[in-house]
């Protein structure tokens, strides 16, 4: 008997998590495994650029439900997402993946139609409630059968707050999966070059939280610290579209594009990025996601953050939470070689995605 597996895709961080996940599972005669794309992120280089590179199919199910406030998103994607499970094909497990509205919209569905759902990703806890994801994780991680975690740290959040061993499995870390996967495209790529950045050093820069983007002072603090440190090395800015959108709309999307040390572009695939990523000097982040990356690479990264969900990328890691402000001093030492390397943690290995595949089959055959 073949089982149904629902994988859902919402936004560009669930795209590397859930593709080697699909291709683990798609191999398989005991299941047949559908993603539900929720239309989250819908711009061609925030989504269908990615799928191509991470060689995913066309969607199943797309939910088309693109931006809105929070509970806009939250609320059609539910409403899609349930028709889906009442009307069309009702799964036998739901998959969610990371932290965004629609894991714990589609979370939400499942539970209340009694229908078996795991989180990958569980447990990562920034304990900063003002973050959306934060929320989302609380959530999630309170309805979920099966909480799928990639490192201590989050197997301690979780029985912290209550959860029965028996819920908890430390599978590790998905994305080094799509990393390893794709590594070969990844040498191949040279995405330096084509920025004109070949045998040059240069930092790569990300940022999209609305903590750091939505404040007209604080994304100038932070446009300053990048001007002042593209003087020192090259940097190039993948601009997401909530970035650009306050940069044009504080007026300083101009005078950053004057700027001939700081290269702009749109946000990139999957490969062209970690093509960039992987021969940079140094990374500026606030994404979750690079911050374990970089840590993979052994790639000094710095996150304009105040905490993190992803600890271990200090503790063992490359990662530095840093203000704005301190920025400055932080490039010149790594500059100067002062960085400590870090070392790759457990079950950061590529091999996430069968261990989940050998798990779900134990499920359905136990
Ligand atoms: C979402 C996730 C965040 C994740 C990030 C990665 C939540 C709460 N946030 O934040 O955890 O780190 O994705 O990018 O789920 N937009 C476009 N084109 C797109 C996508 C978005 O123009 O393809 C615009 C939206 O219309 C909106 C803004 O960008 O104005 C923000 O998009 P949204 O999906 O709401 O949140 P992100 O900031 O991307």
């Amino acid at each position: 008997m073949s089982h149904n597996i629902h994988l859902i895709a919402a936004a560009r961080p669930n795209f590397m998590k859930i593709a080697p996940l699909y291709h683990a599972l798609n191999s398989q005669q005991w299941c047949k495994v559908s993603i539900i794309h929720t239309g989250q992120h819908y711009d061609a280089n925030m989504s269908d650029d990615i799928f191509a590179d991470l060689m995913l199919p066309e969607p199943h199910f797309h939910l088309g439900v693109g931006g809105g406030t929070h509970a806009e998103q939250v609320g059609k994607v539910m409403m899609a997402y349930e028709d889906i499970c009442l009307n069309i094909e009702r799964p036998d497990l739901l998959i969610v993946v990371g932290d965004v509205n629609s894991t714990a919209a589609c979370a939400q569905v499942a539970a209340k139609l009694h229908i078996k759902v795991a989180h990958l990703e569980a447990g990562l806890r920034s304990g900063d409630r003002l973050m959306p994801e934060e929320i989302n994780r609380l959530v999630t991680d309170a309805i979920c059968d099966y909480l799928w975690t990639p490192s201590p740290d989050a197997d301690e959040n979780l029985k912290n707050e209550g959860h029965p061993d028996s819920r908890i499995i430390r599978v590790g870390n998905i994305m080094m999966d799509s990393y390893e996967l794709l590594s070969a495209k990844i040498d191949d790529e040279h995405a330096p070059a084509k920025y004109g950045l070949e045998n040059e050093d240069y930092g790569v820069v990300t940022l999209h939280r609305p903590s750091n983007v939505d404040d007209p002072e604080i994304l100038k603090t932070i446009m300053d610290g990048l001007v002042e440190n593209s003087q020192k090395i090259k940097l190039i800015f993948a601009v997401h579209p909530r970035t650009r959108k306050s940069l044009e709309q504080y007026n300083l999307w101009n005078e950053l594009q004057n700027n001939k040390n700081l290269i702009l572009i749109e946000p990139i695939s999957y490969v062209p990025f970690m093509s960039l990523v992987k021969s940079a000097k140094l990374i500026i982040t606030d994404s979750g996601g690079i911050q374990e990356e970089t840590t993979y690479l052994d790639i000094p990264c710095l996150t304009l953050r105040d905490n993190t969900e992803r600890p271990i990328t200090i503790t063992e890691g490359t990662n530095k939470l840093l203000k704005p402000g301190a920025l400055s001093g932080y490039v010149d030492q790594i500059l100067e070689g002062d960085w400590v390397h870090g070392t790759k943690p457990e079950n950061w290995d590529g091999k996430t995605a069968i261990r989940i595949r050998d798990i779900i089959y134990g499920l359905f055959n136990n």
